[in-house]
């Protein structure tokens, strides 16, 4: 049997690949890859003898690549990859959030599940999945509460990344880091790569600054351009989240044709949170309804709302525990055999720590996401 036409196409994808790690400086890929290419030269000089010194000529070429980068490995550039990839691993964190811990925001999720949902069903080749979701919206609204649910419900690798971190400890080295981040990324697959405060990038694109935050810039852009790449089925997902979407520049948003608005909590997804932070708390005696119209008034966020219950739940906790300080006395085992005292929540709790927690935003500030969000939103 002729196997040629499939040896010449495993080649020049392994090509493909080394010429790629090679301009990332993934040394260590490039030399496997090079490895591979004189492996499939090989391969092709036995398959079709008539052509044997041809192709064993270029594997030896090939082998001599794959030697010459061993030696750059070994000579010092392999320990800088350690260093890279000790720091890649330390951005992953095991996610135990799930969609059930997120109140409201109904659509989001929805369009959230729907993207991973196809990425991991069987389809034909023409049904891609996104690569990257863009996700907006005021401070403390979810995005990250987003991004770990999405890690958590597929028991997805979550890399925990945040744009200026990379920046200010990386410099020079950013790009590099990007493009092993990914490498790492790919073989830990399913994998969520969330990177947050994604605007500092593009300022720095703006700003005359130095070649080497372009560099990362465009290293990421290019991981994250088309779609999910069919030959290779590892699942990699990036969501970026940022405060101040309007910093983007078009470059970066045409690299996220899906773009997620995660607006503050309205009436009905303000209950759901109160709901999720007194879990465990009899809350039988409140007007929910009331509490929730009076986050919508105030410009609450998730996070102001979780504050808010945290508050009054210690002002139950406060007044049916007057000698709390004093128990100090106890040792900490002496402590597990008391109870704290609780009882059911009341109005009153919450009115006075809506005191207590007030929201930046502004009317106006929520304007000017809406109307990004009818402008570049989808
Ligand atoms: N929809 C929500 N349901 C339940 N809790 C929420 C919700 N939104 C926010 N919270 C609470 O607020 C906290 C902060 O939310 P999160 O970190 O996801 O906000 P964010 O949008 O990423 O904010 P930032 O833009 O400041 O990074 C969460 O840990 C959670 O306790
Ligand atoms: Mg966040």
């Amino acid at each position: 049997m002729d196997l040629s036409g499939a040896l010449w196409a495993s080649f020049e994808k392994a090509r493909k690949e080394y010429e790629k790690a090679k301009e990332h400086g993934n040394i260590e890929v490039a030399r496997k890859k090079a490895k591979e290419c004189a492996n499939i030269m090989r391969a092709l000089a036995k398959n079709s003898p008539q052509y044997g010194d041809i192709y064993l000529k270029r594997a030896r070429k090939w082998e001599e690549i794959a030697k010459s980068k061993k030696k750059m490995y070994e000579s010092g550039a392999g320990k800088e990859e350690d260093e890279f990839k000790s720091y890649i691993e330390s951005l992953i964190s095991k996610s135990k959030v799930q969609w059930n811990d997120i109140g409201g925001l109904k659509k989001v999720k929805r369009l959230m599940m729907e993207t991973i949902v196809i990425a991991g069903l069987n389809k034909p080749k023409a049904i891609k999945p996104w690569k990257g979701i863009l996700l907006y919206g005021p401070p403390g609204t979810g995005k990250t509460l987003l991004a770990a649910a999405s890690a958590g419900s597929l028991d997805a690798t979550f890399f925990n990344v945040k744009a200026d971190k990379i920046i200010s400890k990386y410099f020079g080295e950013s790009s590099k880091l990007v493009s092993k981040l990914y490498e790492v990324a790919k073989e830990k697959a399913p994998s969520i790569v969330f990177i947050d405060e994604f605007d500092a990038l593009s300022l720095s694109r703006s700003m005359d600054t130095s070649e080497a935050a372009r560099r990362m810039l465009s290293t990421l852009l290019s991981e994250l351009d088309g779609f999910q790449d069919k030959d290779n089925d590892e699942f990699v997902l990036t969501l970026a989240a940022t405060n101040t979407p309007w910093d983007l520049d078009t470059a970066i948003l045409s690299r996220f044709p899906r773009r997620i608005y995660v607006p503050l909590p309205d009436e009905e997804a303000s209950k759901e949170i109160i709901k999720i932070h007194t879990s465990g708390l009899d809350i039988s005696n409140l007007n929910l309804t009331k509490i929730a119209k009076k986050c919508v008034e105030k410009f609450y966020s998730g996070r102001d709302i979780a504050n808010l219950c945290q508050q009054a739940i210690w002002n139950m906790i406060r007044e049916e525990n007057k000698n709390l300080a004093e128990l100090s006395k106890f040792s900490y085992n002496e402590l597990r055999s008391k109870e704290l005292k609780i009882r059911p929540l009341r109005m009153e709790d919450f009115y006075k720590a809506f005191e207590k927690v007030k929201s930046p935003l502004t009317e106006e500030d929520i304007k000017k996401y809406e109307k990004w969000d009818e402008e570049y939103g989808g």
